[in-house]
């Protein structure tokens, strides 16, 4: 028996912008994981997981990526395309929330297989492995998710440019609510391009968007945890005008400022999926987060952002 193991993710800044080469800023999110456990078992390729329990071969088709990430992951080790083994998967990431649930479990399977195989995984193979299964889960994926389910740190990502790891300075707590409605990514990031195409402003909001990306990367190292809560108040405006928020993500951001958050704004894909807000203190963000459940978030965590 033999395990693998990813974290959810949560993006701090930069969410969509990024797809269009400005930068992002995002964080393993280990409140909430992915675990494979593979075994020799049985006589053919199967699976079990929340959603599906079976043969691989016959999973349907919408989750192809799922799939994918298995027998691409076969096909890297050099094993058989239909072995004798069973990989349990369970996840206490929220699935299609904004979360990275669709690239943790690549992780954790690619990990599994080849922990399984004795084969070692390169930064690269998984890389691979993982973007490629995201493409068929989200179309067009940065990467973010990618860099983030597979790691330990905070990072400071551009698009097919080098990921550096981020120095994070706060004396501040993260409050994520779960809005409990299922995000859309795919359609969030088609409908982006297609605004973009269409509205030379909505242009000018991505760019906006890198500059506010940038200006928190220098207040999350000098610790000046007011102005990053104003930036993130001005991100959330920005990704409403990109049309990626909804009624939910919008009041449950009121909410958080209500109860004293310093700044808050979706995370993730938007249209559903899940939120965040900045705290002062872990008082103040279990003000926050109660206040949120009150309002009707399915599941609220709290990280503290320092080291
Ligand atoms: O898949 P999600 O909802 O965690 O968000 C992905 C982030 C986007 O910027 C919207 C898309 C991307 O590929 O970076």
């Amino acid at each position: 028996m033999v395990v693998g193991m990813a974290s959810g993710k949560i993006i701090l800044m930069g969410e969509h912008a990024v797809v269009y080469g400005q930068p992002a800023i995002a964080m393993p999110f280990s409140a909430v994981g992915i675990r494979a456990t593979v075994t020799q078992e049985g006589q053919a390729l199967s699976v079990s997981c929340a959603f599906y329990q079976g043969l691989v071969h016959e999973m349907p088709k919408i989750w192809e990526s799922l799939k994918h990430a298995i027998r691409f992951s076969l096909y890297r080790i050099g094993a058989p395309t239909d072995p004798a083994i069973h990989i349990d998967i369970d996840s206490t990431i929220p699935a299609e929330r904004g979360m990275g649930s669709s690239a943790a479990v690549a992780v954790a399977i690619a990990r599994a297989l080849f922990a399984f195989y004795q084969k070692e995984l390169t930064d690269q193979e998984l890389w691979d492995i993982v973007q490629s299964s995201e493409k068929i889960a989200h179309g067009n994926p940065s990467g973010v998710d990618a860099a983030t389910t597979s790691g330990k740190q905070p990072v400071f990502f551009i698009k097919d440019k080098t990921i550096q790891p981020l120095e994070i300075n706060v004396d501040a707590y993260l409050v994520v609510g779960d809005s409990g409605k299922t995000g859309h990514t795919l359609e969030a990031v088609k409908d982006v391009a297609l605004l973009c195409q269409r509205n030379q402003e909505a242009k000018r909001w991505i760019e906006e968007l890198g500059k506010l990306t940038r200006s928190a990367k220098e207040l999350l190292s000098s610790g000046q945890t007011n102005i990053l809560g104003q930036i993130m108040n001005q991100d959330h405006s920005l990704l409403q005008k990109l049309t990626v928020s909804d009624d939910i993500l919008d009041q449950m951001v009121i909410v958080a400022r209500e109860h004293g958050a310093l700044g808050a704004k979706l995370t993730g894909g938007g249209r559903g999926g899940c939120m965040i807000a900045l705290a002062e203190n872990q008082r103040q963000a279990q003000d926050i987060a109660q206040a949120l459940e009150d309002a009707g978030a399915r599941q609220t965590w709290i990280q503290y952002l320092g080291e």
